[in-house]
């Protein structure tokens, strides 16, 4: 991986930022620019980068939003996912007769999405987030549209590198489709646009929770590097993952700023530590954080996140304002006079097929899709993450103009170092 790639990026400022986002959202609705890349009814390529269970899901739904697409090729830092991937995928006969990736084009080793991108019309990216800047920006210069998982950084210069790549998506006229899933569910659309129609007249302050169980642990191989075990289980490293605020829980913090139209809060206070997961099997992460984010409008997000085995857990987004209360999560509404609105379900509105509908059908139409609010709800949960790290209150301006980089000296089988679990007010906020 390139650090100096990841500081090469523009300096936005936060003005800047809001003005990037509220462009990317109206690019999204009306599909301002063309793109000129394999519009029509030819057959799309389809390309995987990161084939563990979320990139095997991806390139299924892929194929099955558009009948002329053919899965060519795949990549993946080890060879064993490749192949597991494609014998998944194999299993669907609805797909089984477009995937066409012979030996070739089957990637392994860490220059494996170089591979795909170079094979490929459409790439569906889903490796561990710490790679999302670097492979992100191969696709975009190489000219490729692009099924993008979340988050898609661990740390502001990456953010900074994707806000670039966003850009010049744009000039060339590229997709870039976001794995924020919630964005693209039918349900939480008419949601959120009768909350920000005023359904609940202003918005006072928001609650978002993401308590979970425990993930997976995949344990540690006889003949496994260091490196090999933390790419095993990367979910644990905060240069590959962020931490599972970053992780798992961007998804509550992407509907708040979703409701908030894409301004960024401009400050946040946080906490967190390591209550359950002390074994240093777990890495250098956390697993709790609570916070609260605060815009200038005096707006106030409580958040709370935590993977704790045998405990409560509660996946919500409560959004208090004058006159009533909604839950984003549970699509609910009820005012404070007492009228009630549920979404009812109409139809098939499974988010995960919705998003490579809409990225396919935009190819198609010559139009283009940049999801750059991606890249503030990104940033957000790192907001968040390095407030508790360093015990700090910090602000939006001071997170995206951050110099930690947290990719490793060197990307290479072998050893690689572990940053230290952070201890707030020990850690220092760079
Ligand atoms: N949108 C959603 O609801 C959702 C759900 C699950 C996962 N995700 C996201 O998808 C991504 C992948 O998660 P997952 O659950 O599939 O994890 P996973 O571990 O099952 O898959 C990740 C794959 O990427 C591979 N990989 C690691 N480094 C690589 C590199 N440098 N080049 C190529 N391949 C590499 C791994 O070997 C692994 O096969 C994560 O960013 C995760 O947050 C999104």
């Amino acid at each position: 991986m390139d650090r100096q790639m990841k500081h090469d990026a523009a300096r936005p400022t936060r003005r800047e930022f809001m003005r990037t986002a509220a462009a990317g959202t109206a690019m999204a609705s009306f599909g301002i620019l063309r793109s000129t890349h394999a519009q029509g009814t030819d057959v799309l390529k389809v390309g995987l980068i990161g084939c563990g269970g979320r990139g095997t899901g991806a390139a299924r739904e892929a194929l099955l939003a558009d009948p002329n697409t053919a899965l060519v090729a795949v990549g993946d830092v080890f060879r064993d996912m490749v192949e597991s991937s494609l014998n998944r995928l194999k299993t669907d006969p609805k797909i089984a007769p477009r995937i066409t990736v012979d030996a070739a084009h089957q990637f392994a080793g860490f220059d494996a999405y170089q591979g795909v991108i170079d094979s490929c019309d459409v790439i569906v990216h889903a490796t561990p987030p710490g790679f999302r800047p670097q492979h992100l920006r191969a696709c975009v210069e190489a000219g490729k549209h692009v099924f993008v998982e979340k988050p898609v950084a661990v740390d502001a210069p990456g953010v900074r590198s994707v806000m670039e790549s966003c850009r010049m998506a744009k000039e060339k006229g590229l997709n870039l489709v976001s794995g924020l899933c919630y964005r693209y569910e039918f349900a939480k659309r008419e949601t959120i646009k009768r909350l920000q129609d005023g359904a609940i007249g202003d918005i006072i302050t928001l609650q978002t929770t993401y308590n979970t169980g425990g993930l997976w642990h995949k344990g540690r191989g006889d003949d496994w590097t260091e490196m090999e075990y933390q790419l095993r289980n990367w979910l644990y490293f905060d240069w590959l993952s962020g931490d599972h605020i970053n992780e798992q829980h961007i998804h509550s913090l992407d509907k708040i700023m979703w409701l908030m139209g894409d301004v960024p809060p401009a400050k946040c206070t946080s906490s967190g530590g390591r209550a359950q997961r002390t074994d240093p099997k777990y890495g250098n992460i956390y697993d709790h954080f609570n916070g609260v984010y605060e815009w200038e409008s005096g707006v106030r997000c409580f958040n709370s996140c935590r993977q704790w085995e045998s405990t409560s857990t509660d996946v919500s987004d409560w959004v208090f304002g004058t006159k009533g209360v909604a839950n984003i999560q549970e699509h609910y509404i009820r005012t404070y006079d007492g009228q009630e609105w549920r979404h009812e379900r109409k139809g098939e509105d499974n988010m995960y097929q919705n998003e490579h509908n809409e990225l396919f059908a935009a190819i198609r139409k010559g139009e283009v899709i940049v999801d750059e609010y991606m890249c503030s709800s990104t940033l957000m949960a790192i907001l968040g993450r390095t407030s508790a790290y360093t015990g700090k209150t910090l602000t939006w301006e001071q997170m995206l103009n951050s110099e930690l980089d947290l990719t490793p000296p060197k990307i290479a089988w072998g050893d690689v170092p572990m940053n230290p679990i952070p201890v707030p007010g020990v850690t220092p906020f760079i």
